[in-house]
């Protein structure tokens, strides 16, 4: 009769733990981590676009040549498949950038990795574009699969 009891009571207890425990310890361990990540990714995409972009664009404002990022149609755009295009296949042609004509041309920086284009993007994007979803590097290997338009 008391060893029934027990087993039963053990019973109970490992629901109990299994039941209660585990899906929080998970969900808690993981925002941190991927904060840590994100910074980390937008960080290099600040180091990006300061080595290979801000020489044309400078801190965003852009000049007489080079168009801004601020203001910009295709910095904003919620949809960063144009702003991946122009990085990896460049640019060239009139086009307006903020209500001004620009006819310059931007080099293909398809040299860039995966990765390095899409942290320039999420990065570019947020700072001067207020748009705050990220880039992934699989979507900048796709674009790249499927060549200029
Ligand atoms: C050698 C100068 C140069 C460099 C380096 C350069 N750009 Fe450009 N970029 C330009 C010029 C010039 C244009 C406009 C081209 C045109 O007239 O069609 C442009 C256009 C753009 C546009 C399109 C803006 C719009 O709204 O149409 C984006 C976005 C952009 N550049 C982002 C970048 C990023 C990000 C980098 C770095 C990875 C970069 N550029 C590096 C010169 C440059």
């Amino acid at each position: 009769m008391r060893i029934i009891d027990l087993s039963i009571l053990g019973a109970g207890l490992v629901v109990a733990l299994t039941g209660c425990g585990r899906p929080e310890t998970p969900a808690e361990t993981r925002p941190s981590a991927d904060r840590a990540d994100e910074e980390e990714f937008l960080a290099e995409g600040q180091a990006v676009y300061q080595e290979f972009c801000a020489i044309c664009h400078f801190a965003g404002e852009g000049d007489d040549r080079n168009p801004p990022m601020i203001g910009s149609a295709m910095v904003e755009n919620p949809d960063p498949a144009d702003f991946i295009r122009v990085i990896l296949f460049g640019q060239s042609g009139p086009t307006v950038v903020a209500g001004r004509e620009y006819d310059g041309i931007m080099p293909p920086m398809d040299w860039l990795s995966d990765e390095e284009v899409a942290a320039v993007a999420t990065w570019t994007r947020q700072r001067f574009g207020g748009v705050e979803t990220a880039v992934d590097a699989e979507q900048v290997e796709q674009i790249r699969a499927d060549g200029p338009p």
